[in-house]
């Protein structure tokens, strides 16, 4: 694993609350951020519980000795740890690389605070620039939706699995579509919009204005990007 994930996770461990819920993201990043939050309790510094963003995060807590808890106990949580796939100048986001998009954005909307943390090649001018943009969809809208969106002038492809035949299922029984656009994104904000606005979209991997701050990892430290 790159030392700048790592410096990236180390750097957000100072957000970490001394108690309550927070919400924990998925994806190699926040694995190694899982890894710290789990020392910080077994050492008793903090008492946390966290809310896990997908099977992947509910695993890492448990394999870390994380309390968990969920958002019917904590519908406010007081910050989320999140990585994400690529993040432009003012901190919007592509997220679901890893397919857990739809109960990260959930986790994040709760959260007083989203912290992500990335290493410096996510760093893009403008979404869309390096990584597809992916969105969950209902299955039986497949073919509608696949049509919906070619009518905006986007090219979608399902998500196959690996080492299972067909396409990945998600967390939550669903599809991914990865879009590839003609150009990147001048304003993902309307373009989020626009995608959710097809039925059987259920959401964007798109996380416009949600992001308070970004930890980004170097091989010799890291940095922070605010609002
Ligand atoms: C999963 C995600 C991840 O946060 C994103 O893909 C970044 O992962 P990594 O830290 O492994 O680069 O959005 O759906």
């Amino acid at each position: 694993m790159s030392s700048a994930k790592r410096n990236a996770a180390k750097s957000a461990v100072g957000l970490i609350p001394s108690s309550g819920a927070i919400g924990l993201g998925s994806g190699s990043t926040v694995a190694l951020f899982a890894e710290e939050l789990g020392k910080r309790i077994s050492s008793q510094e903090c008492t946390v519980s966290v809310v896990p963003s997908s099977y992947q995060a509910y695993q890492l807590a448990i394999e870390h000795r994380i309390p968990l808890t969920n958002l019917d106990e904590n519908p406010e949580l007081l910050l989320t740890v999140d990585g994400a796939d690529e993040v432009d100048r003012n901190l919007n986001l592509t997220k679901g690389g890893g397919g857990a998009l739809l109960r990260e954005k959930i986790v994040a909307a709760a959260s007083q605070r989203l912290a992500i943390i990335i290493d410096e090649s996510k760093l893009v001018e403008k979404l869309a620039s390096k990584f597809l943009i992916p969105v969950e969809i209902l299955p039986f809208s497949l073919g509608y939706v696949l049509r919906a969106i070619k009518d905006l002038g986007v090219e979608p492809r399902l998500r196959r699995a690996e080492r299972k035949m067909g396409p990945v299922v998600t967390d939550n029984g669903n599809f991914i579509l990865d879009l590839q656009f003609r150009q990147p994104l001048e304003d993902p904000d309307n373009m989020a919009v626009n995608l959710k606005m097809i039925p059987g979209v259920i959401e964007t991997g798109l996380f416009v204005g949600m992001a308070d701050e970004v930890h980004v990892g170097t091989d010799d430290g890291a940095y922070i990007m605010k609002k």
